[in-house]
């Protein structure tokens, strides 16, 4: 089984990204031949600062390592080293109807606000279609917002396969349980695009900066409140700490008698505790920048090897091999 997914660099991680997606890419990691790449030609869409983009794709790489991700068990890569996926692209879009793209929300989303659409976000789900296909990948493990990519990937592969003979594996989405669920500092979901989240990395004392500037309610300290489960402090809370502390955390909001403000140093201590080991980690891997190319290079040739095989069936069964 081929596991693959992918994730734009276009800023740094937040918690959202990582309990939504990064944790689950790392836990697939075992299960099959797994490839992860940073996808620097979609950021393309969005980040034009070439000195910006060569920073995100590094940050991407050295936070993904640090979290976990074990380039002995899994394929990480930068998605521009492979250009054979830019190559499938083009095979794949000369048989993409036009009205498969226009639905997608993305350029839909833009255009319905008056908003002009470059051709490369129109072409978005093609590229990530030549992504998942070009390594015939059985699972693609995304956020709820990425199915509808996955399924264009899958309707591109049958409409290929059926013009031309059984050439593309017909992929599956893996829908990441917790995506969509991590609040940010205001209670809406934690999202760049909102400017409400936290960084993994964050340096610890601005951290807790914006930890101290989460959004609260005001009912008075004493009043118990039962209706904890949908505070957004109290789900940060949740995601760092084992069962007996969140269980003792409910039990305090249920009795009252405390203030928001011991809530926010509970939850920075747990965060920071949390992720001390990646952030120490990534400290090292950031001195080493050497070995960090070593693993994208050696990621990125291993990922051409299975590319290069995909992308002659291709083009053998459409016919531009002579
Ligand atoms: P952003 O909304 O900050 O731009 P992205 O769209 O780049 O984040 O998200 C990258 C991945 O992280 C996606 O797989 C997405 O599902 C996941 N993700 C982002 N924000 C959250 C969140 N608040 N909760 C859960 N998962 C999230
Ligand atoms: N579009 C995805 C996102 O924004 C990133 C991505 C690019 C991807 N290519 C992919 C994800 C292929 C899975 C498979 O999150």
């Amino acid at each position: 089984m081929r596991v693959l997914s992918g994730i734009q660099p276009t800023g740094r991680f937040h918690w959202g990204n990582y309990f939504g997606a990064i944790r689950q890419y790392i836990d697939l990691q075992d299960s099959g031949q797994s490839y992860y790449f940073i996808a620097n030609l979609h950021a393309l869409t969005t980040v034009r600062e070439p000195n910006l983009l060569r920073q995100n794709t590094l940050d991407a790489a050295l936070d993904l390592l640090a979290l976990g991700l074990d380039p002995q068990r899994a394929i990480l890569f930068v998605q521009s080293d492979v250009p054979e996926v830019t190559e499938l692209t083009w095979l794949l879009m000369s048989i993409t109807p036009m009205g498969l793209l226009e639905r997608c929300v993305s350029y839909k989303d833009k255009v319905s606000k008056g908003l002009a659409a470059d051709a490369g976000l129109f072409t978005y789900p093609v590229l990530m279609s030549a992504d998942i296909l070009i390594y015939d990948s059985d699972i693609v493990p995304v956020g709820a917002d990425q199915i509808q990519h996955i399924e264009v990937a899958r309707d591109i592969a049958g409409s290929f396969n059926h013009l031309f003979g059984g050439t593309f594996v017909l992929p599956k989405s893996k829908v990441l349980e917790s995506s969509a669920k991590v609040p940010g500092t205001d209670g809406e979901k934690m999202s760049k695009s909102y400017s409400n989240t936290i960084e993994i990395f964050e340096e610890p004392k601005a951290m807790r900066k914006k930890i101290m500037r989460i959004t609260t309610d005001s009912r008075p300290m004493e009043q118990p409140k039962e209706n904890y489960a949908e505070d957004h402090l109290y789900q940060l809370y949740s995601l760092f700490v084992d069962d007996t502390r969140r269980e003792e955390m409910a039990a305090l909001y249920l009795r009252g008698g405390f203030g928001y403000g011991q809530v926010k140093t509970a939850l920075a201590d747990a965060a920071e505790n949390y992720f001390a080991d990646a952030r120490a980690k990534r400290a090292d891997l950031a001195a080493n920048p050497k070995r960090v190319e070593e693993i994208l290079g050696d990621g990125a040739s291993r990922a051409r090897k299975k590319a290069s095989e995909v992308l002659a069936r291709a083009k053998k069964a459409c016919g531009v091999t002579r």
